[in-house]
C-alpha cells in the first residue's frame, strides 16, 4: 500500500510542477511578445529586463509551514501564490504602470491580486508592483488557470530591494535599528532619483518631438532642395529683370 501511495504523491507534485513551469513559459513569451513589439515599433522599450524562477520546494515547504498549512500540493496550490515567479525590471516608474496595463488587458490573464508598493511603499521602504495573475496551461484533455506571481519595478527600486533582502536573511529578520534606519533613508532616494530620471526622460521626450536640432537641420535640407527645384527657373526669371532694368 506504502509504494502506490508516495508513488502518486510523486506524479501529483510532477504534474503541479509541470503546470508552474508551463505557465512561466506562457508568460515569459507574452513580455517577450510584448518587448519584440516595441523593439520594432518604438524607438523606446519599456521592459529593461525580466528574469523568472520556479521556487524551490525547500522555500515552498518552508512558506507552507509558516502558514501553518499540512505540506500537501493542494494546500500548495491554495495558499503560496509565488510557486512561479517573474520579475520585470523597468526603466521609469511610468513604465510600471503601462505594463501592468497591458497584462490586464490580455483576455485570457485572470488577475486575482494586486499589491500596489509604489503608491504605498511598506514601512521599511520597499516598492514594487505586484500581480498574482492565472495564466491558462491546455493539457491534452483540459485546460488548467495556473498562477504566477509578476513583481513589475524599476531599475533603482531593484537594486534597493535585492541588498535589502540580503540583509534581512543576514538578521534573520531582525536587523539593528540603525541599518534600517539607513535603508530607508536610501529607500527615499531611490524614490527621489526615479522621480527625477522620470522627469527628464519626459523633458527629453518633449525635445525629440519639438526642438531636434537634426530634424530642424533635416527640414531645412529638404525645404532648400524642394524649393530650388519648385522655384529655380522663378529666382532666374527674376535676375533677367533685375538685369535689364
Ligand atoms: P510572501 O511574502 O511571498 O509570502 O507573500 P505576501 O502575501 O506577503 O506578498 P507580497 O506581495 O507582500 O510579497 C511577495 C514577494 O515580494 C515576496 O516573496 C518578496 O519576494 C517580495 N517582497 C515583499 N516585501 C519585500 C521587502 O520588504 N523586501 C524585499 N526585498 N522583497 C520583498
Ligand atoms: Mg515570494
Amino acid at each position: 500500500m506504502e509504494l502506490p501511495l508516495y508513488y502518486d504523491e510523486e506524479t501529483e507534485w510532477s504534474k503541479a510542477m509541470l503546470l508552474y513551469t508551463s505557465a512561466l513559459k506562457e508568460f515569459n513569451t507574452k513580455l517577450e511578445i510584448l518587448s519584440n513589439e516595441f523593439k520594432l515599433a518604438y524607438k523606446y522599450n519599456p521592459i529593461e529586463h525580466m528574469s523568472s524562477r520556479i521556487k524551490s520546494p525547500e522555500s515552498i515547504a518552508r512558506k507552507i509551514r509558516h502558514k501553518k498549512k499540512e505540506l500537501k500540493i493542494e494546500n500548495v496550490i491554495k495558499y503560496v501564490n509565488d510557486v512561479a515567479g517573474i520579475r520585470v525590471i523597468c526603466s521609469f516608474s511610468s513604465d510600471i504602470y503601462r505594463i501592468a496595463d497591458m497584462i490586464t488587458k490580455q483576455n485570457d490573464v485572470k488577475v486575482l491580486k494586486v499589491k500596489d508598493y509604489i503608491m504605498r511603499p511598506k514601512p521599511n521602504g520597499y516598492m514594487s508592483y505586484h500581480m498574482i495573475v492565472t495564466v491558462p496551461v491546455f493539457l491534452s484533455n483540459h485546460v488548467v488557470p495556473t498562477k504566477v506571481e509578476i513583481q513589475i519595478r524599476t531599475i533603482a527600486m531593484d537594486f534597493w530591494a535585492s541588498l535589502e533582502h540580503k540583509i534581512y536573511y543576514k538578521f534573520e529578520g531582525s536587523a539593528p535599528a540603525r541599518i534600517r534606519t539607513e535603508l530607508k533613508r536610501c529607500a527615499d532616494i531611490v524614490n527621489f532619483l526615479d522621480q527625477k530620471m522620470m522627469s527628464i526622460n519626459e523633458e527629453v521626450q518633449k525635445y525629440n518631438k519639438d526642438n531636434s536640432w537634426q530634424d530642424k537641420e533635416n527640414l531645412y535640407e529638404t525645404f532648400d532642395a524642394d524649393i530650388t527645384e519648385a522655384y529655380g527657373h522663378v529666382f532666374n526669371d527674376t535676375e533677367d529683370i533685375v538685369a535689364e532694368s
